[in-house]
């Protein structure tokens, strides 16, 4: 049996976000996000119809309390912008004392504050106007992330400006499983190239308010593996990894667009609308304090299947790449999601070794698992896998700090079962389980160990 031990400030905590855990539509003056518009729409697309069932808007004590009774050092939420600026201009002072309470509790309980600025929660009033494929949603963010900076500045730790901004891109440009559900390469592109400078405008304004904490961005880098080792897989892994994190860390790392994607979008007329002043901004590396790297999964892929001419209103999945179902990868079946606790490693050592050693978490590691009452016994969910799976993945994540890599902490997703996305409460991945119907929350089997090994930073493999 093999001790592993992190050094004693390793941060060590869980991450949610607002939009999945606050409910509370009714307070604030809330505006509709995109999700909430949605649901209200389309309920039938949210498994069993529901909405967000938490309430933290209310009961954040209860929150704090369970991440304290769980030794976390350190808890991600994100803020909502509908909730914190209804209507883009102006601040909701209910909404202001909210967050303001919230984050002083976790203080209280000397669990540092990590606040994300946006996790998929682009405010209707905005999309209404055409959302981020517009350059004047930039000023909007910006304004409202300054003013998040001078409302909450003394609590928070560490401030992201996204989580995972890959994700709204895919599923909303290049598969139609999230609003506005079209799929179009250059209004794809333009919406993540405005991404990239919302991000980077945020940083420089963060900046120039000289605050004592840090900023950053969160990410899935997901690592592709090809098929094979030939030419054209290895090529259909290049450029899953290009529209993956390439074409969003390469600029904020490196300052600089990967070549062949730039080549292709002039070749296939896909190039978005970009100022020199935008370019320029790029081009003087603004930076960040700290990186956040989500992981769950790896990606297989092979080389095309259909490769006749590329079309601008098909996926990129298919014309640059195409998936390959590995016949012997062990699967999450819940989520269709292959489990490989080595890929964590790639992720780190990819940052250590490509994005000169960027001061790193993981920000997101964990396991849904549907119906996880099967596991019920002493009125109690018995998640043993879910030790079993963070053990696996912290191995891989202590290996890659033992050869240098700059990753300072390891952060779960979820302390308590949240909604997510389409998903709703179908796949659970919290310490804690939550009954609907009721509100109520139990801790799980994986909840002793995990605060066990928060506080003690170590476990035996
Ligand atoms: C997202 C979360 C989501 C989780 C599980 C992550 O990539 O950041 O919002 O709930 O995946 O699906």
């Amino acid at each position: 049996m093999k001790n592993i031990k992190f050094n004693k400030d390793f941060l060590i905590g869980a991450a949610t976000s607002g939009p999945q855990t606050e409910s509370g539509f009714d307070l604030d003056k809330k505006s509709e996000s995109v999700w909430d518009f949605w649901h209200k729409t389309n309920p039938e697309l949210f498994f069993d119809g529901l909405a967000p069932q938490n309430n933290v808007r209310k009961n954040f004590k209860d929150l704090v309390r369970m991440a304290k009774d769980t030794n976390l050092n350190s808890l991600r939420t994100s803020i909502q912008w509908t909730r914190f600026m209804p209507d883009g201009k102006n601040i909701s002072q209910e909404a202001l004392e909210f967050y303001r309470e919230y984050f002083s509790e976790l203080k209280r309980n000397n669990i540092k504050v990590m606040a994300c600025l946006m996790h998929f929660d682009v405010p209707m009033w905005l999309h209404e106007k055409g959302g981020f494929e517009t350059k004047e949603s930039i000023e909007h963010f910006v304004l409202y992330a300054e003013n998040a900076f001078k409302s909450f500045g003394d609590l928070v730790d560490t401030w992201f400006v996204f989580n995972e901004p890959i994700v709204p891109v895919e599923m909303g440009y290049f598969n139609t499983l999230h609003l506005p559900g079209i799929i179009d390469v250059k209004k794809g592109y333009q919406v993540l190239f405005n991404y990239l400078i919302t991000c980077l405008k945020t940083i420089k304004k963060f900046k120039s308010l000289e605050m004592k904490s840090e900023i950053g961005v969160i990410v899935n880098i997901t690592p592709p593996i090809p098929r094979t080792q030939s030419k054209e897989d290895q090529e259909a892994a290049e450029w899953f990894a290009i529209f993956q994190y390439k074409s969003f860390l390469d600029p904020i790392i490196h300052g600089e667009f990967p070549q062949k994607l730039l080549e292709h979008a002039v070749k296939h007329n896909y190039m978005w609308e970009a100022s020199q002043e935008e370019w320029d901004l790029i081009a003087s590396k603004v930076g960040i304090d700290l990186l956040g790297l989500n992981y769950y999964s790896p990606k297989r892929v092979q080389k095309p299947i259909k490769q006749n001419g590329f079309d601008l209103f098909k996926p990129l999945e298919e014309q640059l790449w195409s998936n390959y179902t590995y016949p012997g990868a062990r699967m999450n079946v819940h989520r269709n999601w292959e489990i490989l606790p080595e890929a964590i490693y790639t992720v780190i050592k990819n940052v250590q070794n490509n994005y000169n050693n960027q001061k790193m978490f993981i920000s997101e590691n964990g396991i849904g698992v549907a119906k996880e009452q099967v596991f019920k016994s002493d009125n109690r969910i018995q998640d043993a896998y879910r030790i079993e799976f963070f053990k696996e993945h912290l191995v891989w994540v202590h290996k890659a700090i033992q050869e240098g890599a700059n990753c300072i902490g390891y952060h779960i997703w979820t302390l308590v079962d949240n909604w997510s996305w389409l998903n709703a409460y179908k796949n659970r991945y919290g310490l804690y389980e939550l009954e609907c119907a009721t509100g109520e929350t139990r801790a799980k089997l994986s909840q002793e160990w995990f605060s066990k090994f928060a506080l003690k930073k170590e476990f035996d493999e």
